[in-house]
């Protein structure tokens, strides 16, 4: 993990001078504290949705979906375990079957073709597109945080959603300007980072974080909406150990999500509209970036995260936890569900969604 200490410093000292103290204190605090990140390379391209249309073949739009191969349109919590049915996951900790989903980006091309915007595996990882994946503890090194039990799951963010009102925090993009591109050059969320996709051509890709909720009920594996059972503290910030509100007292790991979009292949002047407008949509047919969404359903093995948890593992690579390489994990597969291309130029977005903007 000696390249994270190096990304980590240089970060670190870079974002001082450019964010003033006190953006350097929580840079310095990121930085430092333990944190799991490993890779979760890419499983399954697909048009199903156990949390929000479960049993339903085709759901309304594609995800990108990482994690255990158990994946499946119905997942009932507690009675389908996924770290009992999977038989691979595409994770670097190979106990890891939960399943991490997001929506795909495209890009929408001048005669009206659509083209996956492909991912890039992250700094210090390898494997194949998928996301980087996050389960951070308070920054204080010492506060305990309740794993997640068995048969959470919780969702970020709403698929509906095209305006920044009603947007939940902590999900945004970060447009890097060159190639190299530091995961720690401030936190989530803070600079220049948008809520909507960035308007202007990325010399490094666009990155967008999903930051989940810290605070459970204690009670709860899910609730309608699949948000309700979870909150964020009610005051200061997780980071800064906030307490958590009374309904929602236990603490919980932050789970964050990264996803590192290859945009520079659309790179080209000639390719993008003349009115100022940005070209890429989210399978939603979302044109502006606000209905990003991240799902989460919990799969490890019996105990294995909050020994890991406790242990205060950093990284892709614990004692406490199996990891396997990724050739492992990137040969860990499976076929669709439903059945459609989502490659090459498209004539329409996968279940023919229009495009909107607002
Ligand atoms: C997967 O989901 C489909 C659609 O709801 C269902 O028919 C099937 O039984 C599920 N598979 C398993 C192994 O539960
Ligand atoms: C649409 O535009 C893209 C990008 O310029 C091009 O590669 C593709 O061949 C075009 N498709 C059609 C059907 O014209």
């Amino acid at each position: 993990m000696q390249w994270t200490s190096l990304a980590l410093s240089l970060a670190l000292a870079a974002q001082e001078v450019a964010a003033g103290p006190s953006h350097g204190l929580m840079a310095r605090q990121f930085a430092q504290a333990a944190m799991m990140r490993f890779q979760c390379s890419q499983l399954v391209f697909d048009r199903i949705d156990p949390l929000v249309q479960p049993g339903q073949t085709p759901s309304t739009h594609l995800h990108q979906i990482v994690g255990g191969n158990s994946f499946n349109a119905s997942m009932t919590a507690l009675e389908y375990d996924p770290s009992l049915k999977s038989t691979c996951t595409t994770c670097d900790y190979s106990e890891d079957f939960s399943n991490y989903w997001t929506a795909n980006l495209y890009f929408k091309a001048k005669n009206n073709t659509f083209k996956r915007v492909p991912q890039m595996v992250n700094l210090g990882l390898s494997g194949k597109e998928g996301v980087t994946v996050y389960y951070i503890p308070p920054y204080d090194g010492k506060t305990k945080v309740t794993a997640f039990p068995k048969g959470f799951r919780m969702i970020v963010g709403d698929a509906m959603l095209r305006t920044k009102t009603g947007q939940q925090k902590q999900l945004c993009h970060r447009c890097f300007s060159n190639m190299k591109q530091d995961p720690f050059g401030g936190a989530p969320c803070t600079g220049d980072d948008t809520f909507d996709l960035p308007k202007k051509q990325c010399g490094g890709g666009i990155r967008t974080t999903i930051t989940f909720p810290t605070c459970w009920d204690g009670k709860n594996i899910d609730s309608p909406d699949h948000k309700q059972h979870v909150a964020y503290p009610s005051s200061g910030s997780f980071e800064s150990t906030g307490p958590c509100p009374s309904t929602h007292p236990v603490r919980l790991p932050q789970l964050m999500y990264e996803v590192m979009w290859d945009t520079t292949v659309f790179n080209d002047k000639s390719l993008w509209p003349t009115d100022g407008s940005q070209p890429f949509v989210y399978s939603m047919g979302d044109g502006t970036g606000y209905g990003q969404h991240g799902d989460y359903l919990f799969g490890w093995k019996d105990g294995v995260l909050q020994k890991a948890l406790d242990a205060r593992c950093s990284g892709n690579n614990c004692k406490t936890l199996k990891t396997q390489a990724a050739s492992v994990s990137t040969a860990c597969a499976k076929s669709q569900a439903v059945r459609e291309p989502v490659e090459g130029w498209l004539t329409e977005l996968p279940g023919s969604l229009p495009v909107t903007y607002q």
